[in-house]
């Protein structure tokens, strides 16, 4: 196949191997895998390709789209997508794709992980030992809140804020904890209403009775700082909260006060708000737990997001639809046909 891809990071082999062997011309940005091209970098490769195939660190905005004219797609390597403007990509007639449904279990399982560490003090503890701080067993000793009935007997309620995949995939293993789920998500009620889990709750509701509040909503306009300080004033001072999706749905510096002034018990974040950066404060809090965006951070799903990635921009140099396609209404217009024709 002729053709050219931009890949702007460097992703698992199982994803370039599908590139090489299908005969493309390929460029993987060189750079070091804890650093990113810079916007020169990501507009003299876009301006080179046919195809780009991102990584949500890089924007995809109107600039970088409409500087080829040629460009006949973005394949964006995550299932999350804010980095690049869709509606723009649509008024010019580029598709968008992204990568749903490969790395739901894995981003469910790490959210428990940050819910259970944050719970029962795992990275305080981590630290304690390696700071030579552990004498001896102490009764007192950095003392968490119980997740499933255990001490106190009282059923845990968990608040899903989106119920999407991963948010389902959250709510399916919070049974074997005993909690009672309950979950706010406008776009999908009736889902809520007919699931054996989880019960609806409205979000001050799901906010002020959850003891555990994790959110799995995409990142949009409506969703954007979605828990500010008047949200974490309604959660429980014993209460968590736990972000595996995106930072910018929270208020960061409004949580930092939250953990600071205790009206919540604790955070455990996989993302920020403007990351990599943290908010002033964050990393010196203790009822922080902190990971640098590890949600589908497996050797297994990184292998199929390449995959699909991959197969979502061959797709699009071939003109033919893309799999995942976010913005399918491009193929039927004018602006599609006229830089592909
Ligand atoms: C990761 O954050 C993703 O959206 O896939």
């Amino acid at each position: 196949m002729t053709g050219r891809i931009f890949v702007t990071r460097r992703i698992r082999d199982a994803g370039l191997d599908l590139l090489t062997e299908a005969g493309v011309e390929l460029q993987v940005w060189p750079g070091a895998e804890e650093a990113c091209p810079s916007r020169a970098e990501v507009l003299e490769g876009v301006r080179w390709a046919d195809v780009v195939l991102s990584v949500l660190t890089e924007s995809i905005d109107r600039e970088v789209m409409e500087t080829n004219p040629r460009l006949r797609g973005v394949a964006n390597f995550a299932v999350g997508f804010d980095n690049i403007d869709v509606p723009v990509a649509t008024e010019l007639g580029i598709p968008v794709s992204n990568t749903p449904g490969v790395l739901t279990d894995t981003t469910a399982d790490l959210t428990w992980a940050l819910l259970l560490s944050a719970a029962r003090n795992v990275a305080v503890g981590d630290s304690y030992m390696r700071g030579g701080h552990y004498k001896a067993w102490g009764p007192n000793m950095l003392l968490g809140e119980d997740v499933s009935p255990g001490g106190d007997g009282r059923q845990k309620v968990l608040g899903i804020l989106g119920f999407g995949r991963i948010g389902q995939a959250v709510a399916r293993r919070a049974l074997g904890f005993d909690m009672r789920v309950f979950a706010y998500d406008p776009f999908a009620r009736e889902a809520i209403e007919a699931d054996e889990q989880a019960e609806w709750a409205d979000l001050d509701e799901l906010l002020r009775e959850s003891d555990f509040v994790s959110v799995h909503t995409l990142l949009s306009d409506d969703t954007r700082h979605l828990i500010g300080e008047r949200e974490l004033s309604l959660m429980k001072p014993t209460a968590y909260l736990i972000n595996a999706a995106r930072g910018p749905i929270i208020d960061e510096a409004a949580l930092v006060r939250a953990l600071r002034d205790k009206t919540i018990a604790g955070a455990g974040l996989d993302v920020y708000e403007r990351e990599p950066a943290m908010a002033e404060g964050l990393a010196e809090l203790d009822n922080a737990i902190l990971l640098p965006h590890l949600g589908s951070a497996t050797r297994g799903t990184r292998n199929l997001m390449a995959t699909k990635a991959a197969t979502n921009a061959l797709a699009m140099l071939k003109g033919e639809r893309a799999p995942n396609c976010l913005n399918p209404e491009v193929y039927d217009g004018e602006a599609y046909r006229k830089r592909t024709g």
